[in-house]
């Protein structure tokens, strides 16, 4: 009683919705639908179906963890290929090694530990404020090229003391050209229509990109146990830690799993945030300068220190409007682990996907009124942000959610910060193309298409 059918968009006999979804820009089709559709609809892919969903009130219950858990479909599970039951592709608890893994890293993602990450956070940050200001004013900067290689390299220095030395070559390490193609082909399997042999070529060099990252992991893993040292990095972590619950501690290939899982994870999301967020200070050119006077009033022109970090409110929430308008993952899937009815009237198979359209339910007009489509920081600074998450639990979810959520969220915050105050503390920053309108690349994140911008020193380097 008082179920109502979930409105579907028409669909084509055996292929279903599948030529509504742009194969480029699969986001805006989502985005477009939920347009016409509402807050839910179902879509048919050949046999299967998926539910979309873009409203604070249907995530706030889906995010309830007794009824719903994280689906690993698609590119996700094609990914599993090269890291396993690792961390982020793990299907859940029933996979034992998540909760190992989980149990041992929680800590190692603990404010101490990323409070000692700091210097070499540092250390990579300024290699790349030295690479802008040896450019000069004029060079254009690919601002995604250069954030993604100052993300990977520093996940690689603070997770297993290696570098990959980016910006000293224009060449990309083998490791990073390899996670590159391994990405984009996991993204390309999960949508092939061809018979298995068509793609033998491809399926070779697939494996052959898994042996390359594989391998690099496991020879920084085995040179680590012939030179122990008291590094506190995230390979310390798992190679000394003792899950509390079985006692045990993680095994060589888990641990080569979450170490190539910590680098996809964290470095196309924070690269993709510190490029939207120069991107949104350039269009809001008032949103800039208190954010550059937050930094100058803090932390003046002196060496930036990690007692600074907690000092930076408006940064803090210039990041968060940031993450809310461009959500770097813009979509998280889920499943209901029964079937059940959600919003009081829509049923839900179990184990069916719900993809929740974050990029959407961050929009949302009812949690964020009027100017919900607006670039506006302030209704982010601590106590909105507050008030906000208390009125409208999970309205605001780039991170993901609950034991499912995000373990590397202070590593990701900790880094944007300092690389925010070290850039506007040494440069003015412009937009390269004035006329420059956003749109969007996508992988499994999504990152400003084609962004420049100039940089001028403000004063000699610091
Ligand atoms: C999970 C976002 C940075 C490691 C997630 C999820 C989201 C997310 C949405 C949940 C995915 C899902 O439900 O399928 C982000 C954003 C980042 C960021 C927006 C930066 C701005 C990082 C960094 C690391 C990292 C720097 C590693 C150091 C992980 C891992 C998981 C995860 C391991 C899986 C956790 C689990 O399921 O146990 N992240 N992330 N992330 N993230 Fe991040």
């Amino acid at each position: 009683a008082g179920i109502v059918p979930i409105p579907e968009p028409p669909a084509l006999p055996f292929l279903g919705n599948i030529t509504d979804i742009d194969q480029e820009f699969p986001l805006g089709s989502f985005i477009r639908m939920a347009d016409t559709y509402g807050e839910i609809y179902k879509l048919h892919l050949g046999s299967r179906s998926i539910v979309v969903i873009s409203s604070q009130a249907l995530l706030n219950e889906v995010c309830n963890e007794k009824r719903f858990s994280k689906k690993v479909s698609a590119a996700l599970s094609e990914i599993r290929n090269g890291v396993h039951d690792g961390l982020f592709t793990a299907t859940g608890p029933e996979e034992p090694n998540w909760g190992k893994a989980h149990r041992v890293l929680v800590p190692a993602f603990g404010p101490m530990p990323i409070h000692d990450m700091f210097d070499e956070m540092h250390d990579i940050a300024s290699q790349l404020a030295l690479k802008w200001a040896r450019h000069g004013p004029s060079h254009q900067i690919q601002v995604t090229d250069d954030f993604t290689r100052l993300t990977l390299d520093t996940l690689a220095l603070c997770a297993m003391d290696f570098r990959f030395n980016s910006f000293y070559s224009e060449e990309l390490h083998p490791f990073i050209e390899a996670m590159g193609d391994f990405l984009v082909e996991s993204g390309q399997r999960s949508r092939r229509t061809l018979p298995a042999f068509w793609y033998r070529k491809k399926d070779q060099k697939f494996q052959a990109d898994i042996d390359i990252l594989r391998k690099t992991s496991d020879d920084v893993l085995k040179e680590r146990k012939a030179n122990p040292s008291d590094r506190k990095d995230l390979l310390g972590a798992m190679l000394k830690g003792k899950d509390p619950k079985t006692g045990e501690g993680l095994s060589d290939s888990s641990i080569t799993d979450n170490l190539i899982t910590f680098l996809i994870a964290g470095h196309e999301t924070t690269s993709g945030l510190l490029s939207f967020v120069f991107y949104q200070l350039l269009k809001h050119p008032e949103t800039y300068q208190q954010a550059q006077k937050e930094i100058d009033e803090v932390i003046g022109t002196g060496p930036i220190k990690i007692e600074h970090m907690s000092k930076l409110p408006y940064i803090n929430a210039v990041l968060r409007e940031t993450l809310r308008l461009c959500a770097t993952i813009p979509i998280i899937a889920l499943q209901a682990n029964e079937d059940t009815v959600i919003g009081g009237k829509y049923a839900i198979k179990g184990g069916e996907p719900i993809l929740c359209l974050l990029a959407k339910v961050h929009l949302d007009p009812a949690v964020y009124g009027e100017d919900a489509n607006e670039f506006v920081p302030e209704r982010m600074l601590d106590e909105n942000f507050d008030r906000l998450n208390k009125e409208f639990p999970n309205s605001w979810k780039p991170f993901g959610n609950g034991a499912r959520g995000c373990i590397g969220r202070p590593f990701a915050w900790q880094e944007a910060l300092l690389v925010m105050a070290l850039l506007m503390q040494n440069f003015n920053f412009t937009m390269d193309d004035p006329s420059y309108h956003l749109s969007y690349k996508q992988t499994l994140t999504i990152k400003p298409k084609g962004f420049h911008m100039r940089a001028s020193l403000r004063r000699d380097m610091i």
